[in-house]
């Protein structure tokens, strides 16, 4: 890798509809352009496996020198980024784990935390009595299970018997969907105390379903990722209570490729911290939580 002859790394995003995905293909862009024997291809998978599995191959048959990958699904993609791997290019896991550990480095937030804190701050909002609405990631990404297990362990419904939850649905990450499945839930359900979304535009969904029908002043929103100008934001205008920063991992995404490209040891799993953004803190620039 020289800046004449540049390293290729090729990275495959799931899809750039979602604003924390744009986030992060920046972020990694922003760290390569430090590295001019660094050129990263990137390639939109437009939420489709079969399409990311796709890339993979021509990756691969391209002779790229590396690969990053954050996959949109585990089950159909743990194989395909393992036969990448076995052809000896060092591929990078990002945000969304596979099933399988057969890959160079995975590096992300740990979900089960970030959802344990959440359930954490609904059970002590609640004070142990209430009512919630959980909207979920995309069921068959890992992030999606891992921030409903936390969630649940957190909310600890054996010590709090009076926190239920009411009403759950798989929105796929998406704000569209939110706001449908919202607005089924607040048809059913006359109280409705705590919205859990697994991500930030799946609570701003939830927000404006219940604003449409007058009710989102009876009701708390709590968010996941962040960003500075989305969940961040929603927090600073009262649409939010809190929300729980998913660090996208684009500056470590670089370092740890031209790590693995220079042929030095890199960890098997990165994990990135988290800050919590409340109303009490957001100005403050939130809290790190330990
Ligand atoms: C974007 C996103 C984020 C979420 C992450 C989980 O596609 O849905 O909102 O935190 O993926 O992998």
């Amino acid at each position: 890798g020289t800046p004449e002859d540049p390293f290729v790394v090729g990275m495959s995003q799931c899809n750039l509809g979602e604003p924390w995905r744009v986030q992060m293909n920046d972020d990694v862009r922003k760290a390569a352009e430090k590295h001019p024997n660094l050129k990263i291809v990137f390639k939109d998978a437009q939420n489709d496996s079969l399409v990311q599995r796709g890339q993979l191959e021509e990756f691969v048959n391209q002779g790229v020198d590396a690969i990053l990958i954050s996959p949109k699904e585990a089950a159909p993609l743990t194989e395909p980024v393992a036969k990448a791997f076995r052809t000896g290019i060092p591929v990078i896991v990002l945000d969304r784990a596979l099933l399988k550990e057969d890959y160079t480095t995975f590096i992300g937030a740990d979900n089960v935390k970030i959802g344990r804190e959440a359930g954490k701050w609904v059970a002590e909002t609640l004070g142990g009595k209430g009512t919630v609405v959980e909207l979920k990631g995309l069921m068959t990404s890992v992030p999606g299970q891992d921030r409903h297990r936390g969630f649940i362990e957190g909310l600890d419904t054996k010590a709090h018997p009076g926190i239920k939850v009411v009403f759950e649905a798989d929105m796929q990450w998406l704000e569209p969907n939110a706001r449908k499945e919202m607005e089924s839930a607040l048809a059913t359900q006359p109280k409705i105390d705590v919205v859990y979304a697994h991500n930030d535009p799946g609570a701003h969904g939830a927000y404006l379903a219940a604003k449409q029908v007058g009710r989102e002043k009876s009701m708390k929103f709590v968010g996941i990722d962040a960003l500075p100008h989305e969940g961040v934001q929603y927090v600073k205008d009262g649409i939010l209570s809190v929300t729980f920063q998913y660090p996208t991992g684009g500056a470590e995404a670089v370092a740890t490729t031209l790590k693995a490209l220079a042929g030095e040891n890199v960890p098997k799993k990165i994990v990135l911290p988290t800050r919590v953004f409340t109303r009490d803190n957001v100005a403050a620039g939130g809290q790190e939580i330990p």
